[in-house]
């Protein structure tokens, strides 16, 4: 049924564009669309009346009619190894490190814990609709080949890197900026371009590196073209105060990774909450992202992201979910607590403009968006198949809702797992949820 030719019917949307900058021809909406698959790439999507009369009666059509056909979801900042710290009470930022987040990626030394929690996370990204995340291991090189291994099993694109941490933390995590840069160098050589896998250098934050480490970071972000950086920056008051007092001659926070080399296309920040404009355009000129990840900066008390402000300086964001900091894997509710944040600031987040963030968007804050991100002919066909009746109260909600914009907004405010019937990689199904989901 999935072989080289098929296809699947049903509503379908997905953006050409920033409906916010191109307003309603950045959006194709097919209420009986059709997306016919070739070797794991989408060969075209429209109307189903329109292409079905233009095919092999024989080719193999999944039917989904009755439900959404999205592409996958892009999480564009996660952490596996907190998986089993989600929902940790009580503190912010640095003492949440201390207390919850060293002591449980100290278990990934072992290889068979990060195989598990690899597996697991994997599954729970495909249960939530999300096909590609840009994430965090640990400082163990095994917790990468874990991570990696898990993705390439579920054919995921998948971009991964090794905790680069050589201060200010426990004994038990800490690299050497040379063994730090010689274990990342061997996992790009491994990973990196290995099917749909891709290597992301990171430097926790800078606190917890070294000068030298920071430096090395830098280089091997030089030195190796298509690679990727991701770290933390302005997400916390007081860790704004502590980079201060490490790095007392750089202009801002973000200002120490750029002396470092650290900016460019591919180099993804996680947060970016206490930018200033400077900052900001910074970011623009070098191509870099941000990561806006709602429910972590809620969770840890850190603020509020300014997304009006980082679109009008012209930068490329992101959403993520931070997840152990987060609290959900759902993209749908990253997206609801995004609709709040922007709220507090008096900012509106459309329901288009939502989720072009979590496909179209995210794909281009990672410079994916020539591979992924929307149904054009050539991209990979991993798309999410969601149920907008799948509880009680949403199929009632549902019911008075009027237009496409109404029905994505109460599916982003009330959806979450549940809502997921079914998540396709390269076309074939990768998750289906059982009738107990129902
Ligand atoms: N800053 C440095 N490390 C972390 C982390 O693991 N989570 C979050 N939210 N912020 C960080
Ligand atoms: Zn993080």
């Amino acid at each position: 049924q999935f072989g080289p030719l098929h296809a699947v019917r049903g509503e379908i949307l997905h953006f050409l564009a920033d409906p916010a900058a191109h307003g309603a021809r950045a959006v194709a909406h097919f209420p009986d669309g059709l997306l016919v698959i070739r070797d794991g790439r989408v060969a075209e999507c429209g109307p189903a009346a329109e292409l079905l009369p233009k095919l092999s009666a024989a080719l193999p059509v999944t039917d989904y009619r009755g439900k959404l056909i999205l592409p996958g979801f892009v999480d564009t900042h996660i952490h596996y190894a907190q998986t089993d710290i989600i929902a940790s009470y009580g503190e912010q930022l640095l003492a949440w490190l201390e207390k919850y987040t060293f002591p449980t990626e100290r278990r990934f030394a072992d290889p068979e814990h990060a195989a598990a929690v690899a597996e697991f996370f994997c599954d729970e990204l495909l249960k939530n609709g999300t096909t590609t995340a840009l994430a965090f291991a640990t400082v163990h090189p095994a917790s990468v080949d874990a991570l990696f291994g898990a993705a390439r099993e579920r054919r995921m694109r998948l971009i991964a890197g090794k905790v680069l941490m050589d201060r200010n933390c426990p004994d038990f995590l800490r690299d050497t900026a040379e063994t730090g840069y010689m274990e990342s160098k061997a996992l790009i050589e491994r990973w990196h371009g290995c099917e749909r896998l891709l290597y992301a250098v990171t430097p926790r934050f800078a606190p917890t590196s070294t000068p030298a480490q920071m430096q090395l970071a830098g280089q091997l972000f030089a030195e190796h073209p298509g690679v990727y950086l991701q770290s933390h920056v302005a997400e916390n008051r007081g860790e704004i105060e502590w980079v201060a007092q490490l790095y007392p001659k750089a202009r801002s926070y973000l200002d120490v990774y750029d002396g470092f080399g650290q900016l460019g296309a591919r180099a993804v920040y996680a947060h970016c909450i206490w930018l200033d404009d400077e900052d900001r355009r910074r970011m623009a000129d070098t191509g870099t992202a941000m990561s806006f990840c709602p429910t972590s900066n809620l969770f840890l008390g850190s603020g509020l992201f300014d997304p009006g402000r980082a679109r009008e300086l012209g930068v490329r964001v992101g959403i993520g979910t931070d997840v152990g900091a987060g609290t959900s894997f759902s993209m749908l509710q990253t997206l609801g607590e995004a609709y709040k944040v922007l709220q507090l600031g008096g900012q509106k987040l459309s329901a288009e403009s939502a989720f072009h963030l979590a496909t179209l968007g995210g794909a281009h804050s990672l410079d994916l968006d020539g591979l992924i991100g929307n149904f054009l002919p050539g991209k990979e066909a991993d798309f999410v198949v969601l149920d907008l009746q799948a509880t009680p109260l949403l199929a009632r909600r549902m019911a008075s809702c009027e237009t496409l914009s109404e029905r994505l907004f109460v599916l982003m405010m009330l959806g979450d797992d549940r809502c997921v019937a079914a998540t396709h990689v390269l076309g074939a199904p990768a998750y289906r949820a059982g009738p107990a989901a129902r």
